[in-house]
């Protein structure tokens, strides 16, 4: 992790240049703002963009294991599927901040994001908008305790992962 923290001290520095040379050689003016430097950091970092997403989505992939634990159990506990669901939406709705342009394959990171992702930015959005609307739905049905309707959503989310996987993920070597 050596590496990684020297990259991170490096990103203030690198931010600060871009800012700079955005003004065309002019002195710094007050209106490079924290703000200003904040956003040209997280542009600079795509690694952390990265990194964050892939978490990201490792959750949303726990949380849908616990949820198929509870389906898959003679008694299901709706108290664990709840809390799941819970954190399935609002992890769902976190995924189409997490491409900004400049984290595809091109950036030279690690990534298993396709330049289909920038390519078609509109349909990128409703596959993510289908998982969005599936995990609101399964977080709605576990609230009513409707098991049926927890089992309809939850084949809608699993339909929404490898719908977006197929058109957008990089595909797993064998
Ligand atoms: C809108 C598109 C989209 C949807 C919907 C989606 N994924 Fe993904 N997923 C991706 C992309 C793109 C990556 C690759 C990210 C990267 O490597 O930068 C990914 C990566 C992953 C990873 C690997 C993370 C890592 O450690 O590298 C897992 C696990 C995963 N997704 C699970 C899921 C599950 C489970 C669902 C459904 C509940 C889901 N995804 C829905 C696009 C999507």
């Amino acid at each position: 992790m050596a590496s990684k923290t020297a990259l991170r001290l490096t990103v203030p520095a690198a931010a600060l240049a871009l800012v700079l040379s955005a003004c065309s050689g002019s002195a710094p003016s007050d209106d490079a703002t924290q703000a200003d430097l904040e956003t040209a950091a997280a542009a600079a970092d795509p690694e952390d963009t990265i990194e964050a997403r892939e978490d990201n989505f490792k959750a949303i992939a726990k949380s849908m294991k616990a949820v198929k634990g509870q389906l898959d159990s003679d008694s299901p506990d709706f108290a664990v599927i709840s809390e799941n669901a819970a954190e399935m939406a609002a992890n769902a709705k976190k995924v189409p901040d997490f491409f900004p342009a400049g984290t595809g394959p091109d950036s030279g990171e690690d990534t298993e994001a396709l330049a289909t992702i920038w390519e078609r930015p509109e349909e990128f959005q409703a596959a993510a908008a289908k998982l969005i609307t599936a995990t609101d739905n399964l977080n709605t049905a576990a609230g009513a305790q409707d098991l049926a309707a927890v089992k309809t959503a939850f084949g809608e989310a699993g339909m929404a992962c490898k719908g977006c996987h197929d058109e957008f993920r990089m595909k797993k070597k064998d």
